[in-house]
């Protein structure tokens, strides 16, 4: 399924940055479903605005939610140890987000409703930061984006065509590598490796 992006044009990292800080403002008074009654803040983003690389992760967890920045917890620093040994850097090519700005009790996956709830703002920050590549982190954000149905494991690691000029591609969520420790190749660690090394070589290239 292809999505449209709205048509904000920003033309630099200064207009993306106060576009952001807009929306991030307006996300912060937001009530639109029940998550807000029990967030500590909003989770929003982190890294630049106008980072070649989007990462979208699923829902902040409880060390977001006290942070208020998204991947900081258990799962972060291992997608960080994933990021630098592809060569890739957290800080100068990635702005970070999730498809729900707000945690969710017990850390479970969130609903669609409270997907829905969320979207505008989704979809918001990746029309203003327009990255070059887009990579979705685990099976709940992979179905926000194409189907229900869809596994993780039928689609990681391919390039997919979602929006117009921006490269998409699926990894295994850095939670799931936490309870998974074989590095052997085919296994999650492995493959995750190998599919950062496709995206450093696609940064590299465009
Ligand atoms: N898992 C996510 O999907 N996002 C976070 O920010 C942290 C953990």
């Amino acid at each position: 399924m292809k999505h449209l992006l709205s048509s904000v044009v920003c033309k630099n990292n200064e207009e993306k940055q106060k576009a952001l800080v807009e929306l991030q403002n307006i996300c912060s008074q937001c009530r639109a479903c029940d998550l807000c009654k029990t967030r500590s803040s909003i989770v929003f983003s982190d890294g630049r605005a106008d980072a070649p690389i989007m990462l979208i992760g699923d829902a902040p967890g409880p060390d977001e939610d006290a942070a208020g920045k998204p991947f900081v917890g258990r799962a972060g620093q291992l997608l960080n140890t994933f990021l630098a040994e592809a060569g890739l850097d957290r800080d100068k090519d990635f702005y970070i987000c999730n498809t729900i700005k707000c945690k969710p009790p017990q850390n479970r996956v969130p609903t669609n409703e409270e997907k829905r709830a969320c979207q505008a703002y989704l979809f918001g920050q990746i029309s203003i930061v327009k990255p070059k590549i887009i990579l979705l982190c685990g099976t709940t954000v992979l179905q926000s984006f194409i189907d229900d149905d869809l596994k993780i494991t039928e689609i990681r690691g391919k390039w997919l065509n979602i929006f117009d000029d921006i490269e998409v591609m699926a990894i295994s969520h850095p939670s799931y590598l936490l309870r998974q420790h074989s590095t052997e190749p085919n296994s999650p660690r492995w493959l995750m490796k190998k599919d950062l090394e496709k995206v450093k070589a696609m940064l590299d290239e465009l």
